[in-house]
C-alpha cells in the first residue's frame, strides 16, 4: 500500500492525509506517483531480458495524467473502447504501442483503431476479423491483427475475473482459432501478425501461465504461422493483505525467456491491477456511527459507486484511519456507504481504532478498477482523484458537478 503512518498520522509519502482533505472534499482517490513508477520499473525489470513491450492495461485505471506518466516511463497501451484509445492518444501514447483488446467492438472502434494503426486489433472471433477486413479494404490499408486464442486454461482465480477456460466468452478455442489461421489466408487486407491471450485478474500461481504458454506452443506449431508477436495479456496478481500469496514473477520471466528464445517472437504484455493496484487510496469522511442492535455501523461518504469492488467480487480491501486513536473500539464494526443497496458496505471489523462522525478513514489498495469503475448510481458525482508527485499534491481529476450529471 502506498500509506504508512507517522506517529498517529496517516501519511503518503511524505505528505499527511489530514493536509490534504483540508483542501480537499472527500471522498477522493489519491495516488504515488512514485508507487507507480517503482511498480513499472519492477515489472520490466522482471522481463528486462525479452525487452517486453509493456501495454499498460487501461481499464484497470484511465486517468489521462497516470497514463501520461506511464507513457514517460516506457509503457504502452491495452484498450477495449473506442474511449480507451482516445484516451491513450490524449495521452500520447504512440499508436504503435497501442492494442486494442475486446470481445464486441463496434464499426466505429474498428475504424478509428484502423486509422490510427494501431499496433494490434486483437480480435475475438472470425465476425470481427471479417469486419476489419471489410473496413481496412474500404479504407485501403492492411490492417495487423492478433488472434485471441481461448486456451482453456484454469487461472485459478475468482470465476468473476476469470477469462481462459472453455466455457468463457473471450478469444478463440484451438480449433478455431486454427482453421481461422487457415481460411483467412485470402483475406487481403488483414495481416495475422500476433497470437494473444489474456486468462485471468489476480493471479497468484505460475502453473496457470506455464500451461498458456504450452497452448500457444503448440498452436504456433500447428498454425504453421510466423507471428511477429505474442502478446501474453495481463493478470498478475497484488498482495490485498500482507499475508495474501505473492506471484513469483522472476520465475514466470525464466519461463517467457525461454519461450521467447525457441519462438523468436516479440513479447508483449497487458498489467494493470501489478502497476496501479497498490498505488492509490479512496479518502472518505464518516458522516454518521450508529449501532444497530449488536452492530455499529461507520456510514462513509463513499459508496459503492465510487468503488465497487467490494460489492461486485467481495473483494476486502483494509480500512485504516487517518488519525490513529489509542483507544480501540471492540464488538461487531461494518464499514458502509451511502447508498440504498445492502450490497454498499465495504469490510468488517472486530476491532478497530476508536473513531468519530466527521473523521477520515482511508480505503487501500483501490489504484486498479476502483475510479475506472465508479458510476453516477444514485445520482452521485464521480470522485476526483488526486496524485502526490515529488512533494506536490496535484488534482488530475476534478470531482464531477452534480450540474453535469443532471
Ligand atoms: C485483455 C486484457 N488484458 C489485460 C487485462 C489486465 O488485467 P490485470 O489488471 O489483471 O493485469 C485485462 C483485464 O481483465 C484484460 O481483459
Amino acid at each position: 500500500m502506498s500509506l504508512n503512518y507517522k506517529g498517529q498520522n496517516l501519511f503518503i509519502e511524505n505528505t499527511s492525509i489530514k493536509s490534504i482533505v483540508r483542501k480537499n472534499n472527500t471522498p477522493f482517490y489519491l495516488y504515488s506517483y512514485k508507487k507507480i513508477k517503482d511498480n513499472f520499473e519492477n515489472f520490466y525489470n522482471y522481463f528486462k531480458k525479452v525487452s517486453p513491450l509493456v501495454c499498460f492495461s487501461v481499464k484497470s485505471n484511465s486517468n489521462v495524467s497516470i497514463l501520461t506518466e506511464l507513457r514517460k516511463l516506457g509503457s504502452g497501451a491495452d484498450v477495449v473502447s473506442e474511449g480507451e484509445l482516445l484516451k491513450a492518444l490524449r495521452a500520447k501514447i504512440n499508436p504503435k504501442k497501442i492494442v486494442f483488446s475486446g470481445v464486441g467492438k463496434t464499426d466505429s472502434e474498428l475504424r478509428l483503431a484502423i486509422k490510427k494503426r494501431v499496433l494490434l486489433i486483437n480480435v475475438e472471433s472470425e465476425s470481427e476479423a471479417l469486419l476489419i477486413n471489410k473496413i481496412s479494404k474500404k479504407m485501403n490499408r492492411v490492417t495487423s491483427i492478433g488472434i485471441r486464442l481461448n486456451p482453456n486454461v484454469d487461472a485459478n482465480t475468482l470465476s468473476k475475473i476469470s477469462t481462459g477456460k472453455l466455457d468463457s466468452k473471450f478469444g478463440l478455442l484451438s480449433k478455431n482459432f486454427l482453421r481461422f489461421c487457415k481460411s483467412s489466408k485470402n483475406l487481403k487486407n488483414i495481416k495475422i501478425n500476433a497470437i494473444s491471450v489474456h486468462i485471468g485478474s489476480q493471479i497468484t500461481s505460475i502453473a496457470p501461465y506455464k500451461r498458456t504458454l504450452n497452448a500457444i506452443r503448440k498452436i504456433i506449431k500447428l498454425s504453421k504461422t510466423n507471428f511477429d508477436y505474442v502478446d501474453l495479456g495481463g493478470g498478475f496478481g497484488i498482495q490485498y493483505k500482507n499475508k495474501d500469496k505473492k506471484i513469483d514473477i522472476k520465475n514466470y520471466s525464466n519461463l517467457v525467456q525461454k519461450f521467447q528464445k525457441e519462438t523468436n517472437c516479440k513479447i508483449i504484455f497487458e498489467p494493470g491491477r501489478y502497476i496501479v493496484g497498490n498505488t492509490g487510496s479512496l479518502v472518505s469522511r464518516i458522516v454518521f456511527i450508529k449501532k444497530n442492535g449488536k452492530k455499529y455501523f461507520i456510514i462513509l461518504d463513499a459508496g459503492m459507486n465510487d468503488f465497487m469492488r467490494p460489492a461486485l467480487y467481495n473483494a476486502k480491501h483494509e480500512i485504516v484511519s487517518v488519525s490513529k486513536s489509542k483507544k480501540r473500539i471492540a464488538g461487531n464494526i461494518e464499514f458502509v456507504g451511502p447508498i440504498c443497496e445492502s450490497t454498499d458496505t465495504f469490510l468488517k471489523y472486530k476491532n478497530f481504532s476508536f473513531l468519530k462522525e466527521g473523521e477520515y478513514v482511508a480505503i487501500t489498495n483501490v489504484g486498479a478498477y476502483g475510479s475506472t469503475l465508479s458510476s453516477n448510481y444514485n445520482t452521485r458525482p464521480l470522485a476526483s482523484e488526486i496524485i502526490i508527485k515529488k512533494g506536490k499534491i496535484k488534482v488530475i481529476r476534478k470531482r464531477q458537478k452534480i450540474s453535469e450529471i443532471i
